[in-house]
């Protein structure tokens, strides 16, 4: 298996970007396949912090990044990531970024349905990142969203505006909100185009050209499998397919070539934006996983709520992605913690379930059943092997393999680069 899909393993924000990153150093190419900006991965090197949203996270080793046709892609987001990341030194060309020609692009008008709704909707809002992520993969199931290639055709662009107007400004009027003009829209995508194309390519052909050369292609997933619009917590979840198996349909490769699938999860639980939570923790300890892990949103800055790790939502995130190696991060968060728990299955009005099951009242019904373990008081921050960590941080792994029935092939001790344990090296499958 020369190639590796790193997806997110529970709600989000497990620390794909620093595990990418770490293996890009192993890969040719980075390749995005789905979401957008509502991603953010955060990468820290030495004394510099990274934070990438739409950009692949191999870039900052300066390998080719790739956006594929899974994406749905801000051009406005996009323009200011680069100019962001460029300020901080990383090289962005159309020699280091291809975009795919067939992505969806994000105009103004999603980011403001989004919100509307979510204002809407009041307490039963979803939480999203407000990004207008949603309503552009609306567009493209409903066959009029705008796509990259359409930025070189300024009459394709006119007519499809008209057809977006007529869905969006009765939509926004219906909410109260301001109507969008199309002169305005259309010059502002006219202007993007220039700085946009040089970018565009079919990239399925590229990455195949890549695969026969023998290159290794590192696919990065964003948000995570309870996030997946059919497997997740729906309705609160993003609105695409975040398992490995997208990374194929997202690129414009064949199933076969996905490879090693690395499923990222943290050795807690923590979740943005509303939602079941079972092992939520509203006490101390919430607070301090809260504060010892940082745990506020890359892209929104809202605090995360967080709890116990919960390996029967993480084994069934494994069963459905198809995971077959996991990367436990941020063990170092539960330094010094007497008492850990883990979540094992779930009472849902008198029956006991050992997954989540697809109700959306039996799913908010849900009450964590716990097996207790000993916490550990040595530190485990920083470790680079196995024999630097506490022993009872090593049993906590080796209990997290058997709940989710995948083997820990890689563990994260801190949020720099070279503090990761590697058991197995995925590229070698
Ligand atoms: P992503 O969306 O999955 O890429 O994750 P984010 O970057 O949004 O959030 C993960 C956060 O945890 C970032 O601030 C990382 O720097 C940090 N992080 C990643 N791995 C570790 C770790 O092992 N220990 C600690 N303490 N922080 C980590
Ligand atoms: P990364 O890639 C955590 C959540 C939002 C909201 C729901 C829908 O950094 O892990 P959307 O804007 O996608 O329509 O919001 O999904 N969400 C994320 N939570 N990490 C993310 O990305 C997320 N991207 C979306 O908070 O609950
Ligand atoms: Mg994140």
């Amino acid at each position: 298996m020369a190639n590796v899909a790193v997806i997110g393993a529970q709600w989000g924000d497990e620390g794909k970007g620093k595990v990418v990153d770490w293996l890009a150093s192993r890969a040719d190419v980075v390749v995005r396949f789905q979401g957008g900006h509502n991603a953010g991965h955060t990468l820290v090197v030495g004394n510099q912090t990274y934070k990438l949203s739409l950009l692949p996270s191999g870039l900052v080793r300066g390998k080719l990044g790739v956006i594929g046709n899974g994406v749905v892609v801000d051009p406005d987001a996009l323009l200011s990531e680069i100019a962001r990341v460029r300020a901080q030194g990383l090289i962005v060309t159309p020699e280091t970024l291809r975009i795919a020609d067939n992505a969806v692009l994000i105009l103004p008008l999603h980011p403001a349905l989004d919100k509307a709704r979510e204002e809407a909707r009041g307490e039963r809002k979803i939480g999203t990142t407000g990004r207008g992520i949603g309503p552009a993969y609306e567009d493209k199931v409903a066959r009029r969203a705008i796509r990259v290639a359409d930025l070189a055709e300024p009459e394709t662009l006119s007519a499809k505006l008209d057809e977006l107007l007529l869905h969006y400004n009765t939509l926004l009027k219906g909410l109260g909100k301001e109507p969008f003009s199309k002169n305005i829209l259309l010059e502002g995508l006219l202007k993007l185009a220039p700085q946009i194309l040089p970018f565009a390519e079919p990239v399925w052909e590229r990455l195949d050209e890549l695969r026969r050369a023998g290159k290794r292609i590192l696919f990065e997933g964003a948000q995570a499998v309870m996030l997946d619009v059919d497997h997740g917590t729906y309705p609160f979840v993003t609105s695409s397919n975040t398992v490995a198996a997208t990374a194929a349909s997202g690129s414009g490769v064949g199933p076969s070539a996905v490879g090693f699938v690395l499923g990222i999860a943290k050795a807690y639980t923590t979740r943005v934006g509303s939602g079941p939570f079972p092992t939520e923790l509203h006490d101390d300890i919430g607070r301090l996983l809260g504060e010892r892990g940082h745990e506020f949103g890359t892209v929104t800055g809202r605090p995360r709520r967080c709890g116990w790790f919960d390996a029967a939502m993480v084994r069934q995130a494994v069963k459905i992605g198809g995971v077959h190696g996991l990367a436990l991060t941020k063990l170092d968060v539960l330094d010094g913690l007497t008492e850990l728990k883990i979540c094992t299955g779930y009472q849902i009005n008198g029956t006991f379930f050992r997954h989540l099951p697809a109700g959306q009242a039996a799913q908010a019904a849900a009450v964590p059943e716990y097996e207790v373990m000993e916490g550990w008081s040595g530190s485990s921050r920083g470790a680079r092997s196995w024999a630097d960590l506490p022993a009872q941080a090593v049993k906590y792994v080796r209990r997290i393999e058997e709940l989710v029935e995948a083997p820990v092939t890689l563990v994260s001790t801190s949020p720099e680069r070279d503090d990761t344990i590697m058991v197995r090296d995925p590229f070698e499958g």
